[in-house]
């Protein structure tokens, strides 16, 4: 009550949770997660904790926009909420969404060269199928170590399902055969499981590469280059790791709905290298003072990338950000890189400008 408090009380600006005026809708292993924790170093920004997934999932969607906003977290008048969700980026029924909450809202698009990005989306997937696998590598193997209580949520799968059928799935599901991405369903389901157990995913990994079933290992084992590549020599347009980099598809669907000048276009492999630069031309998209400065940053040489350094001490992103990809025959990267070469124009032209990638 108004009446017991003394005039002179310290006045604390209001808070309140706002819908998003800005988001980042992907790419996928472009450096999401590295760009949404370098914009939050800016005192004008607040973000959504988790990728909230609102307008690509029906389910969250058809909960309407206060749902949503509750998600979002508490901000001042003239701060900017941003939320990311990178697989917004890759599905269809997204753009016309985002639009009709809000027709002005400021879209990032951060994108890595294709053929890097289409790798390093494989050995997420690789590592997810790796954890899911563990339970039956376990089981056949014996002994796994410290993993036995971590297998969770997939061994408590594996015993109402056939192993094999459930071991096939998941990697579908993993490796994207099914369009899981942004889609509902059994193999949304999948890859749900496949993230609960991601946590103790390093230890399980070494795990199963000393124990596992030959089929197991089989599938587990198949290279990027099996993956992208028919044994006839064509490319495998329809392996998601690779359509995913068809940025220009993806990108055409939501330029029917947007202005260009609301989307602006960050280079991932820049932003790993010179973070501060990016960071700049952001800030000026967001209409936001420059506040993000080299101070924010240390280079942390085990890592391999730059960590961050806020008011309440320094944080690198967590150890799945910045994994050790594996090596990929360099024909393969060419031939991949040959192939993405008349895509990549189109999408230069596209965003207006020439990213420069390696042909
Ligand atoms: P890799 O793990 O393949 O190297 P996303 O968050 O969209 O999944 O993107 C993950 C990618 O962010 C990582 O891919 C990594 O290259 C990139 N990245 C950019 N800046 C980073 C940073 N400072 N620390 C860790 N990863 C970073």
């Amino acid at each position: 009550h108004p009446m017991v408090f003394p005039s002179s009380r310290v006045h604390f600006p209001k808070t309140s949770r706002r819908l998003p005026q800005a988001l980042i809708i992907g790419v996928r292993k472009c450096g999401t997660r590295a760009l949404l924790e370098m914009l939050y170093l800016h005192p004008r920004i607040q973000k959504a904790g988790g990728e909230v997934h609102f307008f690509d999932r029906d389910e969250n969607y058809l909960k309407g926009l206060e749902w949503y906003r509750k998600k979002m977290p508490h901000s001042f008048r003239g701060q900017i909420t941003i939320e990311k969700s990178p697989s917004y980026f890759v599905s269809p029924e997204v753009p016309e969404r985002v639009r009709a909450m809000n027709a002005s809202i400021k879209l990032l698009l951060i994108v890595r060269e294709p053929v890097t990005r289409a790798i390093s989306d494989y050995t997420q997937l690789r590592s997810h199928a790796a954890t899911a696998i563990l339970p039956l590598a376990e089981s056949s193997g014996g002994g796994g170590g410290g993993g036995a209580s971590a297998a969770g949520a997939a061994a408590a799968a594996a015993q109402k399902m056939p192993s094999q059928s459930l071991l096939y799935a998941k990697l579908q599901a993993a490796h994207g055969y099914d369009n899981t991405l942004g889609g509902s369903g059994a193999g949304a389901k999948e890859t749900k499981m496949i993230s609960n157990t991601r946590r103790v995913a390093p230890m399980m990994m070494t795990t199963t590469t000393t124990t596992p079933t030959p089929n197991a290992a089989q599938l587990a084992a198949k290279s990027f280059e099996e993956l992208a590549i028919f044994p006839n020599g064509t490319v495998n347009e329809a392996y998601r790791p690779l359509s995913i980099s068809m940025y220009h598809v993806h990108l055409h669907r939501w330029l029917e709905v947007f202005p260009r000048e609301q989307l602006l276009v960050v280079n991932g492999d820049r932003l790993i290298e010179d973070p501060v630069s990016q960071l700049k031309r952001i800030e000026a998209f967001l209409g936001i003072e420059h506040r993000v400065r080299s101070e924010h940053f240390y280079f942390n040489e085990t890592k391999g990338f730059y960590c961050l350094r806020y008011d309440n001490g320094d944080r690198c992103l967590r150890e799945t950000k910045g994994r050790k990809h594996p090596h990929v025959d360099p024909i393969v990267v060419s031939r991949l890189r040959k192939f993405f070469a008349e895509y990549n124009q189109r999408f230069y032209e596209l965003v207006g400008e020439d990213l420069g990638w390696p042909e």
